[in-house]
């Protein structure tokens, strides 16, 4: 088995180890989009404690409709990509890599400075609650269903937000997130995505905004730069869906990811080990079935892997990499304490109370080792 503190690659970019940082959405940028010197110190703490990479939280791409949250950052325009830069340098000062997590809320926006209401694939209204923990309260409004134009302008975004990532921020690579119930995976599931046209139908079709956004980003940044893309069953307002369409389905969302030209597909499960589907093939995983049909792609596991031998049982299961959130939140030196032979602290969830925004506990504590 390959150990976690080996080295590995995603396309072109070499890694002194398997450990990445998950993306976590802490809401502490500035009204307007802007990182901060604070996010700076927040993120070069995961490279300082060993992390061979490190993925941001989800960043908005436009000044449509992709804005999620109040205090999320952006890089919807040159201030915003600027104002990203001492935070990479942050990271590369202490010895890490970033990639710039590009995300698009769609029907989960629950504050957008730029509009005053959402749109999403089709007119739906989402599942769920909004998230107290980043200020929002009350049922998701009912999105309005975005027009061709409009899904292209979304594209457009994901395009000029990756090449002001890399060409003004000096991001090492981006991940477009398809993930968790934000835009790309509202085109994917079957109950929000219920359009007629060619966005719309069977899995295969419902896909094409993800690939069609990984093969753009890869224009824009050319093959030298490595492009990721997130994939989940879960949702943040949905955290039990399955994909009806079982390991068939599987087999088409990742086939047809890897085929759009990323260079590594990062799969979410709430417990990554766990059987992926109740009825098909037994006990494969996500994270085994991402192997089986996409096999020569770069494959980060995550979920619930913080547990050592749990992280290093990701990587027998096919997985290169293995991302840690909540881990991390609680270790953001876990790679050296691995290192050292120490074991984990376990997570507070109080950290994320009552907003999830950065804490001062979180600076007092870099360096720590007890
Ligand atoms: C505070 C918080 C914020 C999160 N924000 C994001 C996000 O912006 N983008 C994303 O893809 N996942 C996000 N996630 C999900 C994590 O990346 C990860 O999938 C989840 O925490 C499960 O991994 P873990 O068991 O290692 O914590 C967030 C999780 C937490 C705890």
């Amino acid at each position: 088995m390959r150990p976690l503190l080996s080295p590995t690659r995603i396309g072109g970019l070499a890694l002194p180890n398997r450990l990445v940082v998950a993306p976590m959405t802490r809401v502490s940028a500035t009204a307007e989009g802007q990182a901060t010197e604070r996010m700076a110190r927040y993120y070069a703490r995961f490279a300082e404690g060993g992390f061979g990479l490190v993925v941001t939280e989800g960043i908005y791409t436009d000044q449509a409709y992709a804005q999620g949250y109040a205090h999320q950052p952006g890089l919807s325009d040159r201030a915003q990509a600027l104002a990203w830069r001492p935070v990479v340098q942050a990271i590369h000062a202490a010895g890490g890599r970033v990639f710039a997590q590009l995300m698009h809320a769609g029907a989960l926006s629950q504050f957008n400075r730029f509009r005053g209401h959402t749109a999403g694939p089709s007119a739906v209204r989402p599942l769920g609650q909004q998230m107290a923990l980043y200020r929002g309260e009350g049922l998701y409004p009912l999105p309005v269903a975005m027009s061709e134009a409009e899904i292209g302008e979304a594209i457009a975004g994901f395009r000029r937000a990756a090449r002001l990532a890399v060409e003004v921020a000096g991001f090492d690579g981006v991940e477009v997130h398809g993930a968790n119930g934000y835009l790309l995976d509202q085109f994917l599931t079957g109950h929000t995505n219920i359009r007629g046209d060619t966005w719309g139908g069977p899995i295969g079709q419902r896909v094409r905004l993800a690939c069609e956004v990984v093969q753009g980003v890869r224009q824009e940044l050319g093959n030298a730069v490595p492009i990721g893309v997130r994939i989940s069953q879960g949702k943040v307002n949905d955290f039990t869906h399955r994909w009806p369409e079982a390991e068939g389905g599987a087999a088409t969302v990742f086939s047809a990811l890897a085929q759009s030209g990323a260079d590594c597909l990062h799969v979410t499960e709430f417990e990554a080990w766990r059987p992926a589907f109740a009825d098909a093939d037994a006990d494969a995983s996500l994270v085994q079935l991402a192997r089986r049909h996409a096999p020569s792609i770069a494959l980060i596991a995550n979920g619930g892997l913080h547990d050592p031998a749990r992280a290093a049982n990701a990587l027998g299961d096919g997985a290169d990499l293995v991302a840690l959130g909540r881990g991390a939140l609680a270790n953001p030196d876990w790679p050296q304490r691995l290192r050292d032979g120490l074991a984990p602290r376990a997570f507070d969830p109080a950290l994320l109370s009552p907003l999830g925004d950065l804490k001062a506990v979180e600076f007092e504590t870099a360096g720590a080792t007890g």
